[in-house]
């Protein structure tokens, strides 16, 4: 693996991204106030055998350990997360210097080996208070959203220069309250569509907020976790089936921060739904706002067909409730998490944004990557090969989406840990560095020195 070079642009970057509640544990430590995931995971049934946030990784205490695994492994940027709870303990307010100190000793570590820090602002970890006072459901989340981004920016915008808004909005408004699946758990129609609303208008009030402050210092951008869908067969009712699954899993999202609109289709498929009454006039121009960049997220692609509605009366559904099914072949490839596999599929996205979307900003993927079920070998090494292929190929369909003439700067790999990966706790594995949560120990995968060869290599190729 790796002989042959992968042809992506001389300063293309290389990355590793992890997020705050899924690695720093800590959870009462230094003023952190609770977040929704610390209700969430500690309410019975909802996380795989009961695991919580509340040790993780210990990266609260392993932070500089964790930081030269990094330097080892020669990355360019790490993409890490604030927790808003540590930083507003009550979601509004004064700042907690002690949170703020945390991410101070972070950023200056990594700059110290040269590696640049990305900041996402919200990876999910919501102050509770403020899920009290209704959650991204109501529009005051948002204004609270941007009084804390300008305390971040303050605070770290002198070293920081790459700000991520809002980490895969799809997935705190549609799994946190549409399915359920994660925190904080409800099962809305409306509910969950404003939700969607409030944090693209929360990515767009912080935008406002990095620029107002930083001007020209720094890129800001989303991250949106998105797939290229597909119908299974040419049948009238799974297109249509295709074409409303696209518009749950992309363009509520894209269409709104790409092109300041929301598609006719969203107007048509959630009538009965929603009147869009949180839409307020000048929202769109602030969810729209040209961007620096555009994160993106791929795991797999969506292949759908038409199938039965969970419930009836369509007042009544929940918004995910779209009349659809993911349909994967019995003999594709399948990770730990039950995901297809199809690196091609990464390809495919980029060039359906790069041609729905004229005003598309250039593109770092800001996650990809594989859980399997690794184990650590009597000789103790973790060998991943599973994750090696993945890696790579999936590195290649960016190199090809390069040379179709989208332009990616640069990729981080999910995730430099194993860690707390929500509602399936500790028992999926996503990292290349393999943690034993007995004893917290690190052991760097073979992926991990796969990484730090493609790093290598392509820095050479670059320089000669
Ligand atoms: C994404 C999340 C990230 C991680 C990966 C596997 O949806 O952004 O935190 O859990 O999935």
């Amino acid at each position: 693996m790796g002989e042959q070079r992968l042809n992506l642009p001389a300063d293309f970057e290389f990355g590793v991204a992890t997020a705050s509640y899924q690695i720093e544990g800590a959870v009462h430590e230094d003023g952190r106030g609770p977040s929704i995931w610390d209700t969430f995971s500690h309410t019975p049934g909802k996380v795989v055998h009961g695991d919580t946030g509340d040790v993780a990784c210990d990266h609260y205490h392993r932070y500089a350990e964790d930081v030269a695994l990094m330097a080892d492994l020669g990355v360019d940027s790490y993409r890490l997360s604030l927790a808003w709870p540590r930083i507003q303990p009550d979601g509004k307010g004064p700042a907690e210097p002690r949170g703020l100190a945390f991410y101070d000793r972070v950023v200056d570590a990594l700059l110290e080996h040269g590696i640049q820090p990305a900041v996402t602002l919200y990876h999910w970890d919501l102050p509770q208070p403020l899920e009290d006072a209704g959650g991204w459901r109501v529009r005051d989340t948002a204004e609270r959203f941007a009084d804390y981004v300008e305390i971040a920016q303050e605070a770290l915008g002198d070293r920081v220069t790459r700000w991520i808004t809002i980490n895969e909005p799809f997935c705190s408004s549609i799994l946190g309250y549409a399915t359920g699946r994660h925190a904080p758990g409800a099962r809305e129609g409306d509910g969950a569509l404003a939700a969607a609303h409030h944090l693209l208008l929360g990515h767009g009030l912080a935008v406002q907020r990095i620029r107002a402050a930083a001007a020209h210092r720094a890129q800001v951008g989303a991250t949106l976790n998105l797939q290229p869908v597909s119908a299974v067969s040419d049948r009238e009712q799974d297109r249509a089936a295709a074409d409303r699954a696209l518009l749950l899993s992309n363009l509520l999202f894209t269409d709104p921060v790409l092109a300041g609109r929301y598609p006719q289709l969203a107007r048509s498929t959630y009538a009965a739904l929603t009147d869009f009454g949180w839409l307020r006039d000048g929202d769109l121009e602030i969810t729209g706002l040209p961007l620096d960049f555009l994160g993106v997220n791929y795991y797999f692609p969506s292949r759908v067909r038409a199938a039965p509605y969970q419930v009836e009366d369509p007042a009544s559904r929940t918004a995910d409730d779209l009349g659809y099914e993911d349909v994967v072949d019995s003999d594709e490839e399948r990770t730990a998490m039950g995901w297809p596999v199809d690196a091609d599929g990464l390809r495919r996205l980029l060039r359906w944004l790069h041609d729905s979307y004229p005003q598309l900003p250039p593109v770092y993927i800001t996650e990809n990557g594989r859980a399997c079920d690794d184990v650590v070998a009597a000789n103790g090494h973790v060998h991943d090969p599973d994750r090696m292929r993945y890696l790579e190929n999936h590195l290649r369909a960016v190199a090809d989406a390069t040379a179709e003439g989208v332009d990616v700067r640069g990729y981080y790999c999910w995730s430099l840990l194993d860690n707390f990966e929500w509602a399936e706790g500790y028992a999926k594995r996503f990292g290349i560095v393999y943690v034993d949560y007995e004893t917290q120990q690190r052991i760097p995968k073979s992926s991990f020195e796969w990484y730090q060869r493609v790093i290598r290599d392509h820095r050479r190729a670059a320089a000669s």
